[in-house]
């Protein structure tokens, strides 16, 4: 389906994490924000009862059955739409069979949400095709649990709230226990870049999992329902009498998440300086303590945070490869790039695709 003989046409953001990592399945505090690229979804309706989606990233296209209860089970990139479709049939809504056409500039994979943007546009094209909205949290949760259901991955909230709640020129504070968003200015006087590593991931390939159920074990131990629960005044002491891995895992994510506050607060005074050091040691925390970061994602951040303009550099989102951002100086900003260029090519031999950002609305009708 070309993009003239759509109906209409829904875009669903991709997102960087500018601090708060791994924290968000432990209830904890995180500050995304969405990109300004993502997936265009052109949606036309059909007659039958089949939904038919074409999208540049996957494979062959997916149909999908409205008329019979739809369940978790197959293995193609269909199942993130099959899990959306699914949680508004649960829901009791009646999706009018339609035809859908993505195209993307994300890299699938890349670390940059692709699935969620997937899952948030679908939804929101189904809201669009019944005329109706759901709220906003809810339709973030309906997305998170076909990743869960569906696609075998046991994310947290961020990424879908960021998608659905995301606003212009702002990143977005959320406290992953009682879902309140803050949405925080991003100052005229910063500007983004993303640096793709190259490394594809697949969160479902265990690591992140792995890193889910290492937090719940230390959570266990500390005899707290989750890491949120540690009280500031004993963590130190707490921490002390845990295994290796457990010790280092809790230490990121209360780390973690009293530097999202931090950089909460420097962002607020403009203390762009403050900020970006925050972002260096949420790097080195998520390499070294946590250990989800890359070989190539390393080499980036060192050269990319070594170049004068540039106040941080952290790897963004689950890790096991994906993306880096950095937060520069927006003066002279064309200078900072290109010498973030060469810095890259230095170190790792070649160029990385890299762009700059700036922070876009959530998932909407164009
Ligand atoms: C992935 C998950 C998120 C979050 C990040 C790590 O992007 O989908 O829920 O856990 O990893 O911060």
């Amino acid at each position: 389906m070309t993009a003239t003989r759509a109906e209409f046409e829904v875009f669903a953001p991709g997102r960087v994490n500018l601090i708060g990592e791994h924290t968000d399945y432990n209830d904890g505090l995180v500050m995304p924000l969405a990109i300004d690229r993502g997936l265009r979804i052109a949606v036309r309706p059909r007659g039958g009862s089949l939904a038919v989606v074409s999208s540049t990233m996957g494979g062959p296209a997916v149909e999908i059955d409205l008329a019979r209860p739809l369940a978790a089970g197959r293995g193609d990139w269909g199942r993130y739409v099959e899990g959306v479709l699914a949680g508004f049939q649960r829901l009791g809504w009646t999706i009018p069979a339609f035809e859908a056409a993505i195209t993307a500039d994300l890299p699938a994979g890349g670390g940059l949400s692709s699935s969620a943007a997937l899952e948030v546009g679908i939804a929101t094209v189904v809201e669009e095709l019944c005329g109706r909205r759901l709220d906003p949290v809810a339709k973030a949760l309906l997305c998170q649990r076909a990743e869960h259901e569906f696609a075998g991955v046991p994310c947290g909230i961020m990424d879908q709230f960021a998608v659905t709640l995301a606003r212009r020129g702002h990143a977005l504070r959320i406290d992953c226990r009682s879902h309140a968003v803050e949405h925080v200015p991003l100052a005229d006087d910063v500007a983004l870049l993303v640096i793709d590593s190259g490394v594809k991931h697949a969160l479902a390939d265990g690591g992140y999992a792995a890193r889910r159920r290492e937090c719940q074990s230390a959570a266990g131990m500390l005899g707290v329902p989750t890491l949120r629960d540690v009280s500031d005044a004993n963590a130190e002491a707490a921490l002390r009498g845990l295994p290796d891995v457990e010790r280092r895992r809790a230490r990121h994510v209360l780390g973690e998440n009293a530097r999202v506050l931090g950089f909460a607060a420097a962002a607020t005074r403009g203390d762009w300086q403050a900020a970006g050091r925050l972002m260096h040691e949420s790097h080195t925390s998520l390499r070294d303590d946590f250990e989800v970061s890359c070989r190539e994602l390393d080499l980036i951040c060192a050269a990319v945070g070594g170049v004068a303009g540039v106040y941080g550099c952290r790897m963004t989102g689950g890790g096991f490869g994906g993306c880096a951002v950095a937060l520069l100086e927006r003066r002279a900003a064309d200078e900072v790039v290109a010498a973030a260029r060469a810095a890259c090519s230095a170190t790792l031999g070649h160029e990385p695709t890299m762009f700059p950002t700036t922070p876009g609305p959530a998932a909407h009708r164009t």
